[in-house]
């Protein structure tokens, strides 16, 4: 997708996790697991875990405060709000629209995106068409996870890789060749089942089997989700430098999908990118979903690691299948 005339950016951005960290070492105590294993095969150390009062609209909120104040938007200011999640506070309504009224955003229209973890580029790329086209003008975008509270904490295969977190950015015009440069979302929904939520939906709805058979939390085929990953993730990001005229020469950060530093490090060799050209924060946060591109990515930002006139790339892959990858040039002073 060619994304030309009007300039469209990041003017605004903000994360926010929950209080409650939990290490590889207090899962010891719970599934037959080890901090060893946790961290040689995936990276992560430790992960951020909601309060049991705590649901993915109050993460979402917090993300959308600090993003709002970073661009120096009121919420009356915002035409539309788009929040993309795969743990939604409940299946309706939005939980977009839960987020419009604690922020008292009273102009904004509200949807929610599922698009699980390229969430957030796909929610970006929605948001992006609106102001290109004219017809709003400051879109908050949102992506926010409460995955502990659709985790099977008795299954190991899942249970070490997940945590909760949000991230949001305001979107707005900005000057001439800044901004989203371009981008490239794709999916494969024959892969559907491999990374999926079984039941509490139109196919199997909640039953007391379903409950007791557990199919109401994350359910995975990892070996298959991480060829998937680790095939998409180079590849993506490679095609949307292409199609912006760049090359690797030109891009001056990788923020990729915090999932797997296995994975990270091959998508990293694809692009023939050093690991320092690479932004990594797995290790604290583990596998956020929707929301780990923009935790990084904020991270990135107010570590000094992108300033403005820098080109990056965020690239991402997850449940659907899907995959989704954006250049952008930065567009804000510090
Ligand atoms: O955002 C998208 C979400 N999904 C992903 O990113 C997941 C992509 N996949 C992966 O990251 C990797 O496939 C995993 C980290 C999930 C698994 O790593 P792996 O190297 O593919 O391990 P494996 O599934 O082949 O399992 C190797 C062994 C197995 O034991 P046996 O059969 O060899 O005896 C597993 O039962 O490791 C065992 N195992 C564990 N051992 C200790 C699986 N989970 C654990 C665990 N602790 N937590």
């Amino acid at each position: 997708m060619q994304m030309n005339d009007k300039s469209v950016g990041i003017i605004g951005i903000g994360s926010y996790v929950p209080e409650k960290v939990v290490t590889n070492f207090d899962l010891e105590k719970i599934v037959d697991t080890s901090d060893t294993w946790i961290y040689e095969r995936t990276g992560i150390r430790q992960r951020h875990v909601c309060a049991e009062d705590q649901a993915t609209s109050d993460l979402g909120l917090e993300a959308a405060k600090r993003a709002l104040a970073d661009a120096k938007v009121s919420p009356e200011e915002l035409d539309l709000i788009i929040l993309a999640t795969v743990s939604p506070d409940t299946m309706f309504p939005a939980v977009a629209c839960r987020v419009q009224d604690a922020l008292g955003a009273k102009n904004a229209a509200a949807f929610d995106l599922s698009a699980a973890c390229s969430g957030f580029a796909y929610a970006m790329t929605v948001g992006a068409q609106f102001i290109k086209t004219g017809l709003y003008k400051k879109v908050l975008v949102v992506a926010a996870e409460a995955l502990s509270k659709i985790t099977n904490w008795e299954d190991r295969n899942t249970c070490v890789l997940f945590g909760d977190g949000a991230g949001a950015v305001i979107l707005g015009e900005v000057e001439a060749g800044y901004g989203i440069i371009e981008v490239e979302l794709g999916s494969e929904g024959a892969g559907a089942n491999l990374l999926h939520m079984p039941a509490g939906g139109s196919r199997r709805p909640a039953t007391p089997e379903t409950v007791a058979e557990k199919l109401h939390s994350i359910h995975m085929n990892g070996n298959e989700v991480f060829k998937f990953a680790v095939k998409t993730m180079g590849e993506s990001a490679v095609r949307s430098i292409e199609k912006a005229g760049l090359t690797t020469d030109d891009i001056s950060l990788l923020v990729p999908h915090q999932a797997n530093m296995r994975i990270i490090k091959s998508a990293a060799k694809r692009l023939g990118f050093p690991m320092d050209k690479v932004f990594v924060n797995v290790d604290k946060y583990a596998n956020t979903s929707s929301a780990s591109i923009p935790l990084a990515l904020d991270e990135a930002v107010k570590s000094g690691r992108i300033k403005k006139g820098d080109t990056f790339v965020i690239v991402g892959f997850g449940a659907g299948l899907t995959w989704a990858s954006a250049v952008i040039k930065w567009c804000k002073e510090d």
